[in-house]
C-alpha cells in the first residue's frame, strides 16, 4: 500500500527539531479559532488527523470503492486487499500471534460489549463477580452491569486513592474464586494513570481468571505488545491514534475468539445458511457481521503506519515532557487543583480553578483558542470519588508545544481574573 510518509526520517531521539515539520502532517492544526491559533488539548476525547489517513480515506472512495469479501471484481479484490492488510498492520503493531486475534469493530465501546455478551454472559452464574476499577470509563462499566443484571453475578470495584492510583494490594485481595473476569483501563482518560497492567495481568492469570485491558487512552501514547502484557483481550479506538472514527480493534486469544458465540448475526459471519441451521465462518470474521467501515479499516491501517513512521517512543517523551513542564506550571497557579497524580500518568492534566465551573473555564479558553474537554468524562464515579461534578481537561498529543502550554496558562490566568471580579 503506498503510504503518504510523514515529514521525519524515521524513529530518531528527540522530537523537537522535527516538531513543525511533523505538525505539518494535520491540516487541521494550521486552523484559526476566533481569530488565533488553534491549541488542541482535547486529544483524549480524539486526536487530529494526518494527511495520510485523510488521503488514504480518500483513495477508497475515489479509487477502490466496492465491498469487501464479497466480489470477483477488481475494486472488490482491490478493497479486500487494502482493508485486510490494514488488519496485519494492527497484528504486527500489537504483536499479536495471528491475524484472526484481530476482530475490526466500531471502537473500544462495542469491543467491550463483545466480550460482555459473547466471553462473559455465558459463563456468568449469580453470584459471580466482575472484577473493575474505580477509574472505569462508562463503557468499561455499563456493559458489565448489563451482563450482570442478566445473569446475576455482581460488579466488584477495586477503589483508587486520593492521588488517583489503585489502592496498593487491593486488586489482588479482590481477585477470588468467584472472579471470572477483570476488565481494567490500561491508562484512565480522566486522570492519567497508567495501571500496572502487566503486574495485574498476571495476578489475574495466577487465579484463573481472564483479563480484558481497555487500551482506549493507551495505544497512541505507549507501545503495546499484547503477548508480553499477556492479556486476553485488548480493546482500542481507531479515532485516538490519529485514525477515523468509527473504527476500532478487539484482540483476543485466538482460543477464546474460538468458543465464542458470534457477537452479531448477519452477512460475511457465516459458513452455511439454511432455515434449519447456520454455521459461522472462520476467525476473524465469525465475529464481523455486515458491511463494515471499509474505508475507517484501511485509514486506520494508515494511521498506525503513519504512528510507526514517527516512533512511539519518541512521541511518548515528548508528551510526559509536555505533562511534567505543564504540571509544574500548575503549580504556580493560586487555586489550582490538579485531579490525578498517579507516579505513572500519561499526558493528562485534569484540574480545578478556585470554584469556577470547569465548563466556564472551557469557555474562557475557546474564546482563547483553546479547545479541552469539561465535564465528567464519560467517568462519572471518578467525580463522585473526588466530590466534584467535573473537571477541566487538558490531553497532550506528540505534536503538541511547550508554547502551546504557555498559552493555556495565559487563559487560565485571564479565567482567574475574569472570575474573581
Ligand atoms: N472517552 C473520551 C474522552 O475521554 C471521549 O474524552
Amino acid at each position: 500500500m503506498s503510504v503518504v510518509a510523514p515529514n521525519v526520517a524515521g524513529p530518531g531521539p528527540g522530537m523537537t527539531e522535527d516538531l513543525e515539520r511533523l505538525r505539518a502532517d494535520f491540516p487541521i492544526l494550521r486552523t484559526r479559532i476566533r481569530g488565533k491559533p488553534l491549541v488542541y488539548f482535547d486529544n483524549a476525547a480524539t486526536t487530529q488527523k494526518p494527511r495520510s489517513v485523510i488521503d488514504m480515506e480518500r483513495r477508497y472512495y475515489e479509487e477502490w470503492n466496492a465491498n469487501i469479501h464479497r466480489g470477483v471484481h477488481w475494486l472488490s479484490e482491490k478493497a479486500t486487499h487494502e482493508y485486510e492488510h490494514a488488519r496485519d498492520t494492527v497484528c504486527a503493531f500489537l504483536n499479536a500471534r495471528s491475524r484472526k486475534e484481530i476482530i475490526y469493530t466500531r471502537g473500544t465501546t462495542e469491543a467491550i460489549n463483545l466480550v460482555a455478551q459473547s466471553f462473559a454472559r455465558p459463563r456468568l452464574r449469580p453470584g459471580d463477580e466482575v472484577l473493575i476499577t474505580a477509574m472505569e470509563h462508562h463503557s468499561n462499566i455499563v456493559p458489565w452491569q448489563m451482563v450482570c443484571q442478566l445473569t446475576g453475578a455482581r460488579l466488584r470495584v477495586v477503589p483508587i486513592t486520593d492521588d488517583g492510583e489503585l489502592v496498593a494490594g487491593e486488586f489482588e485481595r479482590s481477585l477470588n474464586e468467584r472472579t471470572r473476569i477483570a476488565a481494567i483501563v490500561h491508562v484512565s482518560n480522566a486522570l492519567g494513570t497508567i495501571n500496572p497492567v502487566r503486574h495485574m495481568v498476571a495476578a489475574a492469570h495466577a487465579r484463573d481468571v481472564p483479563v480484558l485491558l481497555d487500551g482506549a487512552q493507551a495505544v497512541a501514547h505507549m507501545p503495546v505488545d499484547v503477548q508480553a502484557l499477556d492479556c486476553d483481550f485488548y480493546a482500542f479506538s481507531g479515532h485516538k491514534i490519529f485514525g477515523p472514527t468509527g473504527t476500532g480493534v478487539l484482540y483476543g486469544r485466538e482460543e477464546l475468539l474460538e468458543n465464542m458465540p458470534p457477537y452479531q448475526g448477519g452477512g460475511d459471519m457465516i459458513r452455511t445458511v439454511s432455515f434449519e441451521n447456520t454455521t459461522y465462518a472462520d476467525l476473524p470474521a465469525k465475529f464481523e457481521a455486515g458491511t463494515p467501515n471499509i474505508a475507517g479499516g484501511i485509514g486506520l491501517g494508515a494511521a498506525i503506519d503513519y504512528v510507526q513512521t514517527v516512533g512511539l517512543q519518541r512521541m511518548a517523551a515528548h508528551e510526559h515532557e509536555l505533562l511534567r513542564y505543564a504540571t509544574a506550571r500548575a503549580r504556580e497557579v493560586p487555586g489550582l487543583r490538579v485531579i490525578g497524580q498517579a507516579r505513572e500518568k500519561a499526558a493528562v492534566l485534569s484540574f480545578l480553578l478556585n470554584d469556577i465551573h470547569p465548563h466556564d473555564v472551557g469557555t474562557i479558553l475557546d474564546s482563547e483558542g483553546i479547545a479541552i474537554r469539561t465535564g465528567h468524562h464519560c467517568a462519572m464515579p471518578i467525580m463522585t470519588r473526588y466530590k466534584i461534578p467535573a473537571t477541566a481537561r487538558a490531553s497532550f498529543a506528540f505534536y503538541n508545544t511547550r508554547e502551546e502550554v504557555d498559552r493555556l496558562f495565559v487563559a487560565l490566568e485571564i479565567a482567574r481574573k475574569v472570575f474573581t471580579r
